[in-house]
Formats: C-alpha cells, sequence, structure tokens
C-alpha cells in the first residue's frame, strides 16, 4: 500500500496516496461543522451546530477536530482498515512548533496506528514538486504567507518569514469593499469567498491600480438568494493589497520588497541562485495577473539581484502551485518510506514522541 501524503491547511486539507505527478485525490475544506445535542437529544430544535476550524493560522489548533477529521479522510475516503493501517507524511508549515511535531506523531502512532510516520516543511516539498532542491517559496495560502529560502534541502529557517495575512484576509477585506458599493448586499462569508476567487485580480502595477479605482470597472453578479451586486474596483483592491499591505492596515512592505528583505541575510554566494528560483505557491498566489505583477515588481526592484520565478515543468498538473506541498509529499514519500528514513512505530516506542525531531529534518 502507498503512503498517504495530508497536508492539511487553514483552509483546505490535501490528501491521498503517494502518486507524483498528480493532484491530491481529496482536496475538502478542514473547517467542520459539530453537531451539538443540547438536552435529551432526539428532538431536532435542540440541536445545534457548531463550526470548528482544526488548523488557524497554518498550525493545528483544535486535536479533537483534528482526529476527527483525519478519521474521515483516512478511514472513510482513503479506505484505510482498522489494524492494517499504512504509512503517512504531512507537510508542516513553517516554524512549526516542537510541541505540535510531537502531538501529531503521537496521534499517529497511539490513536491510528499507523505503520510509519514522516513530515517533511512545505516549502522543502513545493520545490521538490518543480524538480528543485534550493530557491525560494512565496507561499500565499489561507491563513498565512511564508516566505522561505531553502538551499540543499533545508530550510534557512533565520532568513524565513511569516506573516499572519492570508486568504481569509483578502475575503475580510472584499466584504467591507462590497458593503460599501453594495449597503443592501446580504451575503455570508463562503460565498464572498468563491467571488473573490472568481474576480479578485492584479493589475499591472501601482498606476494601473490607481486608474482601476478612478473608472470603475463593474460587472453585475447574481447571488444565490437572487440579489444583484455590482462588482469591479473592489476585486482589484484585493489584490493590490497583496503589494500594498496599508490597504489592510498594516505596515509591511509589499510581498516582493518583504521577499528580497528577508532573504538578504542569506550568504552572498547562495543570494542568486535562491531568488533565481523563486517559487509562488498556495491558493491565493493562483489569483488572476499576480504572477505578472510581482514579475514586473521584481523586474523594477532595486536590489542588484532580482527576482524570477520557476517556470514548472511541463508534465505537472496545472494545479501544481495550488498543491505543490502535497506533490512534492509524494515524492519524498516514494524515497522516505522505501529507504526506511521514517520514523518507525519500532524508533517511537523506543523514543517517543521526540522522536520526530531527530528522524524527520
Ligand atoms: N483564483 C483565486 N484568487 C484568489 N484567491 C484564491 C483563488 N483560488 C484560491 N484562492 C484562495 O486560496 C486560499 C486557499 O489556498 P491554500 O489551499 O494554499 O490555503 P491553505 O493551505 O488551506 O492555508 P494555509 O497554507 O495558509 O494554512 C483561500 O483563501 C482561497 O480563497
Ligand atoms: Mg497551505
Amino acid at each position: 500500500m502507498e503512503a498517504v501524503v495530508v497536508d492539511a491547511g487553514s483552509k483546505l486539507l490535501k490528501a491521498g496516496f503517494a502518486s507524483p505527478d498528480q493532484d491530491p485525490a481529496l482536496i475538502m475544506p478542514t473547517k467542520m461543522k459539530r453537531v451539538v445535542e443540547d438536552g435529551d437529544g432526539g428532538d431536532a430544535s435542540m440541536i445545534e451546530e457548531v463550526t470548528v476550524d482544526p488548523v488557524v493560522r497554518g498550525f493545528i489548533r483544535d486535536w479533537d477536530a483534528m482526529e476527527d477529521l483525519l478519521r474521515h479522510v483516512l478511514y472513510t475516503d482513503l479506505g484505510w482498515e482498522v489494524g492494517d493501517e499504512g504509512q503517512i507524511l504531512f507537510a508542516e508549515p513553517l516554524f512549526t512548533p516542537k510541541a505540535i511535531r510531537e502531538q501529531l506523531v503521537q496521534l499517529m502512532f497511539e490513536t491510528f496506528n499507523v505503520s510509519g510516520f514522516y513530515a517533511s516543511e512545505q516549502a522543502v516539498l513545493s520545490l521538490y514538486a518543480v524538480g528543485r532542491i534550493s530557491g525560494c517559496t512565496v507561499d500565499i495560502g489561507h491563513g498565512k504567507i511564508d516566505i522561505a529560502p531553502v538551499c540543499e534541502g533545508a530550510v534557512q529557517h533565520i532568513a524565513s518569514k511569516r506573516f499572519q495575512i492570508g486568504g481569509i484576509d483578502l475575503t475580510n477585506l472584499l466584504t467591507q469593499e462590497l458593503r460599501k458599493s453594495n449597503p443592501l448586499m446580504n451575503i455570508d462569508i463562503s460565498e464572498v469567498e468563491k467571488l473573490k476567487e472568481q474576480y479578485a485580480r492584479c493589475a499591472e502595477d501601482q498606476v494601473a491600480f490607481e486608474e482601476t479605482q478612478r473608472t470603475w470597472p463593474k460587472e453585475t453578479h447574481t447571488l444565490l438568494d437572487g440579489q444583484t451586486i455590482t462588482i469591479g474596483r473592489e476585486g482589484y483592491i484585493v489584490g493590490e493589497a497583496l503589494f500594498q499591505p496599508s490597504i489592510l492596515g498594516l505596515e509591511e512592505y509589499g510581498i516582493v520588497e518583504q521577499l528580497v528583505r528577508s532573504i538578504s541575510s542569506v550568504s552572498s554566494e547562495n543570494l542568486r541562485q535562491l531568488l533565481e528560483n523563486t517559487m509562488l505557491c498556495g491558493g491565493t498566489a493562483s489569483m488572476s495577473g499576480f504572477e505578472e505583477r510581482f514579475q514586473k515588481e521584481a523586474n523594477l526592484c532595486s536590489s542588484s539581484i532580482r527576482p524570477s520565478l520557476i517556470k514548472p515543468p511541463e508534465y505537472m498538473p496545472e494545479n501544481l502551485s495550488k498543491n505543490s506541498a502535497w506533490m512534492g509529499g509524494a515524492i519524498l514519500a516514494k524515497v522516505v518510506f522505501p529507504q526506511n528514513q521514517h520514523v518507525t512505530k519500532g524508533d517511537y516506542d523506543e523514543t517517543g514522541p521526540a522522536i520526530v525531531h531527530k528522524k524527520c529534518f
């Protein structure tokens, strides 16, 4: 049986048996609804639905919910059988605290009885997916932006940076902007998120962005309940926020400047190789016009070494940048498990959860 690879993101869990060059078999929301029965049960009016978010800003925060989610994914969706569980590899976000790594390996061996475990950092895995061991990833997901330079398969933590901004903040920004132009609009956050994915875009440059705010390009959109709203300039504001975080009320540099600044502490002999192998990944980076704007700003950047983007290999699926951490995990799983580099049940029983720091790096 192939190992299972899991990338549990703040919005989407990607999971499936390791099959490099393919999309993960399962891409599903991490958020779940838990039904809480109030009182003596049975009466529908007493049942309350509570939303639970196992992963917040990249890290597992609700372990009971995570256990429920993984149980569903592994046994129901992927067909593991109790008593015959397979091996599993997790794609870990940047700066995962040691305690979370340990709790995960403990959950896997003690509750799920897995036969082997491995964890590797998302930045390293995303580069494997494009056939690299060195480069710099800019992962713009739902709960965070991670900038991580990687040299020869090792994340340079000192030069890496995490920003607590992601797709969720852009969704909130879009809600706020749409309310200004459509004051009567009645809409829930999941519908705004879909509108964001459809209408958010990056202007060619700042001048073009300002033009969109003057000329008010407008499209009409019919919401699920039949209301009609207008949307246009709001979509550009959402895209611009990645290049001008002051739109979100943050005193940060735009994403290109951040990249150059973050990794300037890497030794100069590596700097060129890293910046010239920049990889954009994560769902938010697939926003229309983002890559073009990023490259345009990179070309204008004042530093002597300018970032340039990795071209994904043609044989990889179209969604590579959205699922690159999972795909790199599938590539790595094909190496670590057959070569016995993973944490085995014996290792775990002998050393306990701290084994994860010795074996997985
Ligand atoms: N075309 C698009 N335009 C803008 N945003 C998009 C687009 N497609 C997907 N997204 C956004 O990408 C985000 C999901 O990306 P991704 O799957 O990388 O996040 P995640 O891995 O769940 O979160 P994280 O890595 O931050 O924990 C969501 O906010 C989603 O709305
Ligand atoms: Mg992610």
